[in-house]
């Protein structure tokens, strides 16, 4: 099967036009190259991919080095896998050598050695991964597929390529059930049962790689999907016992998108969405099993600390600036967090206040004007500029003149008590 009509059809004539140098620069000296993994199967989905993977039967770096004048962008090499990665005007496009990989130890990463295309799709994950096709000018656009992916493409099929795939890595777990959802696909029946058998391997991965197979999952349009067959399969428990994929948290993914939309919520939003209903123990498992920026840490922390407050901030008597000394200091991520998963919908909209409001309101007079006016430096300006801060959230002040009247109002009083 030749590809070549639908690679002009579907890519960018910038990247076309890459690709056949590419490969009439790679033939010239006697090497082999294809385009590999998730864009063919894109190309033959007719879906859009941009992210262009290239092996070569030779040296990806060599290749790299020779193509920069053909791109006149920037090069990213690294000598110990014998990959590079070419960047220019707004394309990323990454080289391999082709190798085959040899797993020492579930879950570690794999020793790899240079090898043929063959050799270097039957180390890929799944069958829909492990197509390439040629660049060479003599054979450009011919498909290789040696282990039935297009087959399993026509037939919506996830299919691992042996039996030890999910033992040599488990992170292949998390990336079939987002194939599989993403791609309204299915696990094949006996790849299903791989996986299930497998799902004890998970532990053999570290926080890291964990991590970011999560990550992947949150990044796709409905992460909610992936997460409660995570569920349904029992995955999603052997990361954490607390974790759920259920209706609940689509719900409030849902309401998330609607909130950021047209853009996309921020990953951390999903993630804290997700770690929501866990105790303060439970999310603390959480975060050393995904080993989590500090940052993000926090975030999680303080989404569930504001859970505490959810009952003072429903309270009718809280003005403005009572919200404010209850919420400020928290990660304005954890407190939307609670904005859309707290249970009163008082609680909910004083949460969206401070975010949308609240946190942005400072006085006008700043402790320099203060001092102008004739306040000795010391305590007392912090705690005038405090004062300020209650009033002008409470709606009390509303410019820099009635600012100086409260304050020269304060200071009268002051002076005759
Ligand atoms: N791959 C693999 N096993 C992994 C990770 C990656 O076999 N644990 C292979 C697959 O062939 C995959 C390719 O490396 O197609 C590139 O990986 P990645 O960029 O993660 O996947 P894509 O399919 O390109 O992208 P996406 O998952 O977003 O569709």
């Amino acid at each position: 099967m030749n590809l070549s009509s639908k690679i002009e059809g579907q890519l960018p004539a910038e990247l076309v036009k890459f690709m056949r140098v590419a490969g009439e620069v790679a033939h010239s000296q006697g090497e082999s190259l294809y385009l590999v993994g998730g864009v063919v199967r894109d190309l033959l989905l007719g879906q859009t991919n941009l992210d262009l993977d290239l092996v070569v039967e030779g040296n990806a770096i060599n290749l790299a080095q020779q193509l920069i004048p053909v791109t006149q962008g920037k090069i990213t090499t690294h000598p110990r896998f014998n990959t590079a990665k070419l960047q220019w005007n707004k394309w990323s496009v990454d080289l391999a050598t082709a190798r085959s990989e040899t797993y020492v130890k579930p879950g570690a990463l794999p020793s790899v050695k240079p090898s043929s295309i063959d050799s270097d799709l039957f180390r890929r994950d799944f069958t829909i991964n492990a197509m390439a096709i040629h660049l060479n000018p003599s054979r450009y656009g011919e498909l290789i597929d040696r282990y039935g992916g297009k087959d399993d493409l026509e037939h919506k099929l996830i299919r691992v390529l042996h039996e030890k795939s999910f033992t040599d890595d488990a992170t292949r777990i998390l990336r079939g059930l987002r194939y599989e959802q993403r791609l309204d696909f299915q696990l094949e029946p006996a790849t299903l049962q791989l996986l299930k058998r497998d799902i004890p391997m998970l532990d053999t991965i570290s926080g890291d790689r964990i991590r970011h197979e999560l990550e992947l999952i949150l990044r796709e349009k409905y992460p909610e999907k992936v997460l409660r067959r995570g569920e349904e399969l029992n995955v999603l428990q052997r990361l954490h016992p607390g974790l759920k994929g259920n209706r609940w948290l689509a719900e409030k993914f849902e309401q998330a998108r609607q909130l950021y939309s047209p853009t996309l919520p921020p990953l951390g939003l999903y993630l804290t969405l997700l770690a929501y209903p866990l105790t303060n123990e439970e999310n603390e498992l959480l975060i050393s099993r995904l080993r989590l920026p500090k940052t993000l840490a926090q975030t999680l922390r303080d989404a569930i600390s504001i859970k505490a407050k959810l009952q003072p901030l429903a309270n009718p008597e809280l003005n403005p600036s009572n919200i404010y000394h209850l919420l400020h200091g928290y990660s304005s991520l954890a407190i939307t967090t609670n904005s859309l998963a707290g249970d009163s919908p008082v609680a909910r909209q004083r949460l969206q206040l401070f975010v949308d409001k609240l946190r942005y309101i400072k006085p006008a007079l700043t402790g320099d004007d203060l001092k102008r006016m004739g306040i000795p430096p010391g305590p007392r300006i912090k705690e005038i500029l405090h004062l300020l801060h209650e009033a002008k959230l409470d709606g009390k002040v509303a410019s820099k003149q009635n600012e100086e009247d409260l304050v020269r109002g304060w200071l009268a009083d002051n002076m005759t008590t």
